[in-house]
């Protein structure tokens, strides 16, 4: 099928970069990036500096794409009309309700589209799965399209996305690899070449992998699951560094010089956050356990639970720096971004570590360069369950560094460059949950 329109529906993390890049390289093709919330489609046909997604080089693309061959818009049912291929990128987060609560992953975002796209097609469609999303969706949503709509072809494709947030637009231009997965069927394979033809654009062909649909989506889970076991490795690892006197750093060198083992991911931190390791790895647990592989279930839920032993872990060292007491103390929470370069705070070490240090007494003053003040207070709200403590002025969010300068410590959550070499008196004391700071009165992960 020739691919003239595209429609993405989701305009977040995932749908926003993945479709301008696609845009920059494909501009034979239109592409319409649709969204329910109108807020953020207005920010994203708004002013470059402003847009709802933050990424290192996403402004100057979508400053070449936009209102050439990338809109936004919240006209959902229009443009799956026009399109012949829609991709699905909408939030997929982990349940907190119901069946495999605090486990399986919430479709309900996913099923809506799929009804929108059965409800507003009239000529054939491809559609593509993009969020992350457990085994065997595909199948769900065929039968949402299916059992709706009875006149017009689907073929339901996965292709997950391997992007990093902070390097989004790096990693969508050269791409360790583009994952396809399809139907074995005549048209299931016709599909599959009308995205590998896009993707051909920029990417090699011998990186182009094209499988069947359930290979496609369990490799993005074991992908991630695989990278987040390093990271829960090397912080395991950290709490017998700091109990022998080894060093973390020098340890994570030496293993990692191995060739077999490799240097990447073997970070010491605070912990992993972001929208997809855990619920990933929650998914894959909750798939084996569904298949009454507990054993195999088991090993991967140690990856979660050992992220937030270290999380509990950290806050509990400036708790005991402080003789367990932190009530009177003022603290600065350095960076609520879950990593450097991105504005998402989703799963942000800084979520629980800060609340753990509220509760046990704490006032605060949470800085970061990029996530917004808003996002900040409906973190607090929403997650640590408290509303009216705010306006008590025990947490303060504040608009620049400087302003933490009366804190007693300051507490190191995101590897901002800005906290590299951030110049605090001798005085003061510095906890670094990254290991990014050279200042003398600190104290480290693993160290
Ligand atoms: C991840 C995967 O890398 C990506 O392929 C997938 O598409 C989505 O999930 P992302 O969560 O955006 O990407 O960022 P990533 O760079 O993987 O970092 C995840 C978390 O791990 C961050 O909190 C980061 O600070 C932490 N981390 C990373 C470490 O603590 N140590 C490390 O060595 C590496
Ligand atoms: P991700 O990191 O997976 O991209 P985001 O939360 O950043 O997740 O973005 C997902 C987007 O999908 C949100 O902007 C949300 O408004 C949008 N969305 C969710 N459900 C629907 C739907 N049924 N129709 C249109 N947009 C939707």
């Amino acid at each position: 099928m020739k691919i003239k329109n595209i429609c993405c529906i989701g305009a977040g993390y995932v749908g926003g970069p993945t479709m301008s890049v696609i845009a920059l390289k494909c501009p034979h093709i239109n592409i319409n990036v649709v969204d329910a919330n109108q807020d953020k489609i207005n920010a994203w046909n708004g002013h470059i500096d402003n847009l709802p997604v933050f990424e290192p080089g996403l402004s100057e693309v979508i400053e070449k794409t936009r209102n050439r061959n990338l809109f936004f818009s919240t006209n959902i049912n229009e443009n799956i009309e026009k399109a012949e291929m829609i991709f699905i990128a909408v939030n997929t987060p982990t349940k907190t309700e119901g069946k495999g609560a605090g486990m399986a992953a919430d479709l309900t975002y996913v099923e809506a589209c799929a009804r929108d796209i059965a409800k507003y097609s009239k000529s054939d469609k491809i559609v593509i799965e993009k969020s992350t999303l457990p085994v065997r969706t595909a199948e769900k949503i065929k039968e949402i399209l299916i059992s709706n709509n009875k006149t017009v072809n689907f073929e339901i494709l996965s292709n997950p996305e391997f992007l990093a947030e902070g390097t989004a637009i790096e990693d969508l231009f050269k791409s360790d690899r583009v994952l396809i997965g399809g139907d074995d069927t005549e048209s299931g394979q016709k599909a599959i070449e009308s995205l590998v033809n896009i993707y051909k654009n920029w990417i090699e062909k011998e990186k182009i992998l094209t499988t069947d649909v359930w290979t496609s989506e369990l490799s993005k889970l074991a992908s991630n699951a695989m990278l987040a076991q390093r990271i829960s490795s090397i912080n395991s690892l950290s709490a017998l560094c700091e109990k022998t006197g080894a060093n973390v750093d020098e340890l994570s060198h030496a293993i990692g010089m191995d060739h077999r083992i490799g240097s990447k991911f073997l970070k010491a931190s605070v912990g992993f956050g972001g929208s997809c390791f855990q619920k990933d790895i929650l998914n894959l647990v909750y798939l084996c356990k569904f298949y009454g592989l507990n054993e195999v279930a088991e090993f991967w839920h140690q990856v979660v639970k050992i992220n937030n032993y270290q999380k509990e872990r950290f806050a509990q060292k400036v708790i005991d720096h402080f003789d367990g007491n932190l009530t009177g103390k003022k603290i600065a929470v350095l960076g609520w971004a879950f990593k450097a370069n991105t504005n998402d705070s989703r799963e942000s070490a800084a979520i629980k570590v800060s609340e753990i240090l509220y509760k046990n007494g704490a006032s605060l003053s949470i800085y970061d360069p990029k996530v917004q003040k808003r996002t900040i207070v409906n973190d607090i709200q929403n997650l640590w369950k408290i509303k009216n403590s705010m306006k008590e002025k025990k947490i303060n969010i504040v608009e620049k560094f400087a302003a933490t300068n009366d804190c007693d410590a300051f507490v190191i959550i995101t590897e901002w460059e800005e906290f590299k070499n951030i110049d605090i008196d001798d005085a003061k004391i510095i906890f670094d949950g990254r290991n990014i700071n050279e200042n003398k009165n600190k104290f480290s992960i693993g160290k």
